[in-house]
């Protein structure tokens, strides 16, 4: 049987009154992507962002590493591995390539180092042609592109994508999921949250549904 990267169990989220999550267990595996649909408001941004560590669940377990732990105790060691992308991510005012190592700017490269990663990142997006644009002024489409190489290039071994494929046409929804396919043959863990459950053929490995709080 094949291990699983990372799993989350008994995630509970309540605010205020309202109890968002109930009892919401989540594997997940390397090279493998899930989807998760669910209607407006049913909880996916919480769920991702509390496997993120950026939202703090009301309880919940996390068995990586061959341990299990409370979330408060693990998250720590294992957010670092994690990438939560927000629907509309946030570019700089600046070009493709600076966006692109922009990620980098933490890790101890040397100048040279950095450029050729940038510069491999942006072949591997097809993204070389519009390296010295300045990346608000691009598409929708390829912005989305850039915030994934950004992540990309720094190695997580989780991506967690919200809502990406919205408001893109089909073209950009396809070289989008190309990346991503190449992302998960790489190794990479991913999740996606969509309202829109027949998004892509091919990316999808498993999907869970939000609902009343449970993941089915
Ligand atoms: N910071 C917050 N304070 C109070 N309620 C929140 C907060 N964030 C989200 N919610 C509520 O939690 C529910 C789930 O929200 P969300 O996770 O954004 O759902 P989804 O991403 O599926 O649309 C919604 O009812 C939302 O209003
Ligand atoms: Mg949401």
């Amino acid at each position: 049987m094949i291990e699983p990267l990372i799993v989350f169990r008994g995630i509970k989220k309540n605010y205020a009154n309202a109890t968002i999550l109930r009892n919401v267990d989540i594997a997940l595996y390397h090279g493998k992507c899930i989807l998760l649909s669910g209607n407006n408001g049913s909880g996916k941004t919480t769920l991702l962002k509390i496997i993120a560590g950026l939202e703090t669940p009301s309880c919940a377990e996390i068995e990586f590493s061959g341990k299990s732990l409370s979330w408060k105790k693990a998250i720590q060691g294992v957010r670092k591995e994690i990438i939560y992308l927000h629907q509309h991510p946030y570019l700089l005012s600046g070009t493709v390539e600076s966006n692109v190592s922009y990620g980098l700017r933490f890790t101890h490269l040397n100048r040279k180092q950095l450029r050729d990663s940038v510069k491999e990142a942006l072949n591997w997006a097809g993204l070389a042609d519009v390296a010295k644009h300045k990346a608000k002024t691009l598409s929708g489409g390829v912005q989305q592109r850039v915030a994934f190489t950004r992540a990309w290039i720094l190695k997580p071994k989780v991506l967690l994508l919200d809502e990406p494929m919205a408001n893109m046409d089909l073209e950009s929804r396809e070289k989008a999921c190309d990346l991503l396919k190449r992302m998960k043959s790489e190794g990479m863990s991913i999740v996606i949250t969509s309202h829109d459950t027949n998004i892509i053929d091919g990316l999808i490995d498993s999907h869970f549904s939000l609902s009343d709080g449970k993941l089915d």
